[in-house]
């Protein structure tokens, strides 16, 4: 039986990372993935063959069609008859997650991690060592390990009333992998990919309706970013409702059939294809926790420390699995983390400087607590905020929607939040995030010189306006 130091279960952005550290640290490193996409094993996880990387790879097509319909004009370029070859535009994307997925073997092979394909489950424990059992389609062999890291990600959570066909009734897999542009689309839950989905199709000429169960839209980011946001999605033909109750589902084979309860009243929306953005579960199908002992919430989250730590010896577990956000760069920090950890390092992840960011138009990213978050903790805070409005940059971009807010300790001036809405927020919030990391003050920001003419001078107005100085607001 081979045995390594490390034995990564997942090879997405949490699994594959820690790999590449735990190699980088010098111990020998297997990482096991079962993940198969068009029938071939597949690299990367959710991230890079159904998530962030392929979903980035659509907004960008549908956001340049949406400008040459629409904006372009405005530039003085015209084109007759402009068409979206759908077709063409998933080949796009397959042809994106292909690459960057054979990249990780590269990467694999150049740090000499194993890589190993198939459905990996906890078989025991032997002397001291972990044995994993891999199920590589019926071809069985095992493997053991004096550490485990699980980073088994997470599924998307199905409605009990109808099933996922990923024909009609659409998960994130079946929205990204559409090849022709449906004429009406119902989207439930107005979370991220809800909104990141619905603004590819609606894009492409969707008539797109999202029927969210929540009162509020987008209650995680702050509230003035968010209305800001819906504004913006219902001018691009979007039509939320929030509050919804969704009742019986059709999927009849042309059309799917959508009863909903708004505000005490009956509703019935017919579409071609229903997307369910309801959330995501953690995923231990398969993997045997109960064979070990490894411990599961009632959620089916493994339960961790800060550390990432299990119940077991030399058991981590990291990435959508554990508790936390759902996010890429989360679950490869992680990754690190625990690595180094196993180093006998001292690592640190603050989850108070996790950036977020959503790629619709406008694109929104925050970090650290909102206006409601510190009003609530009662927290004393003074705010500055600065519009794109008049950015000469952004004027030029011809995106000029939207602002930056920042939120620093009344007392201290340490800042405590940035929120954005607007063009390439999700690059701006960077500054942010080190500013954050570094627990530097909104003067310090207002005192570093930004490049002009530059989106981020929008970022440097909101700090100088944190002390009733800005310039030009
Ligand atoms: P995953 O990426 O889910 O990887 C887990 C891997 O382990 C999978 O390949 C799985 O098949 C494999 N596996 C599971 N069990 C076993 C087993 N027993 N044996 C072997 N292999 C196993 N996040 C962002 O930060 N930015 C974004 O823009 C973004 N966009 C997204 C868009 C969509 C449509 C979706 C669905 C998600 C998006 N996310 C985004 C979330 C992001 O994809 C996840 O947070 C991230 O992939 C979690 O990484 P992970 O390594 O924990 O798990
Ligand atoms: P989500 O948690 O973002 O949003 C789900 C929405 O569905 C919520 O608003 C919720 O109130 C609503 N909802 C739940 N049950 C409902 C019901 N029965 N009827 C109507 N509405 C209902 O989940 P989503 O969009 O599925 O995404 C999952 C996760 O993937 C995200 O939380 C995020 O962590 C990750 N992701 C991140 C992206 C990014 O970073 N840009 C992009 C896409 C996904």
């Amino acid at each position: 039986m081979q045995n390594f130091d490390v034995v990564v279960i997942g090879g997405g952005p949490g699994g594959y990372v820690a790999a590449i550290r735990a190699a980088q640290l010098g111990f020998s490193t297997a990482c096991i993935d079962g993940y198969r996409r068009k029938d071939k094993y597949s690299l990367g996880g959710t991230c890079l063959n159904v998530g962030c990387i392929p979903s980035k790879a659509l907004l960008q097509s549908s956001e340049n069609y949406a400008e040459l319909t629409h904006s372009f004009a405005d530039h003085g370029i015209s084109c007759d008859n402009p068409k979206i070859d759908v077709r063409k535009m998933i080949a796009r994307k397959e042809d994106i997650v292909g690459k960057n997925s054979n990249g990780i073997s590269f990467l694999f092979k150049k740090n000499k991690i194993t890589e190993l394909h198939g459905w990996a489950s906890f078989a025991g424990n032997k002397d001291g060592k972990w044995i994993i059992s891999i199920d590589d389609q019926g071809k069985k062999e095992e493997i053991s390990a004096t550490h485990v890291i699980v980073a088994t990600g997470s599924n998307s959570r199905h409605l009990p009333q109808i099933a996922t066909d990923n024909v009609n009734i659409l998960d994130n897999e079946g929205a990204l992998d559409l090849t022709e542009t449906p004429k009406e689309l119902c989207v439930i839950g107005a979370g991220v990919i809800g909104l990141e989905m619905g603004s590819v199709w609606a894009r492409l000429g969707s008539k797109v309706t999202v029927l969210e169960a929540s009162d509020k839209f987008l209650g995680a980011a702050d509230e003035q970013v968010a209305k800001e946001l819906q504004k913006n999605l219902v001018k691009q033909g979007l039509e939320i409702k929030t509050g919804v109750k969704i009742g019986e589902i059709k999927n009849a084979k042309k059309k799917v059939t959508v009863n909903y309860e708004l505000g005490g009243e009956k509703f019935k929306l017919e579409c071609d294809k229903l997307l369910v953005s309801i959330g995501r579960v953690p995923n231990t199908n398969g993997l045997n926790p109960e064979t070990v002992g490894l411990k599961v919430d009632e959620r089916g989250f493994i339960v961790v420390d800060a550390d990432c730590r299990t119940n077991l010896p030399n058991v981590w577990a990291i990435g959508d699995v554990v508790r936390g956000p759902m996010l890429a760069h989360k679950a490869s920090d992680e990754g690190i983390i625990v690595a180094e950890r196993i180093a006998g390092q001292h690592p640190h992840l603050d989850f108070n400087t996790i950036p977020w960011v959503i790629y619709t138009n406008p694109e929104i990213a925050w970090v650290g607590k909102t206006e409601q978050q510190l009003t609530a903790e009662g927290i004393k805070f003074k705010k500055g905020v600065a519009s794109f409005m008049a950015n000469g940059r952004a004027l030029g971009l011809g995106h000029n929607v939207g602002f930056v807010k920042m939120l620093a300790c009344e007392e201290t001036d340490r800042i405590l939040g940035v929120h954005m809405v607007g063009p390439f927020v999700s690059e701006l919030i960077s500054e942010a995030v080190v500013a954050m990391e570094f627990m530097a003050s909104s003067e310090d920001l207002a005192r570093i010189i930004h490049a002009h003419p530059s989106l981020s001078e929008v970022t440097h107005e909101a700090a100088l306006a944190c002390d009733k100085r800005q310039l030009h607001g």
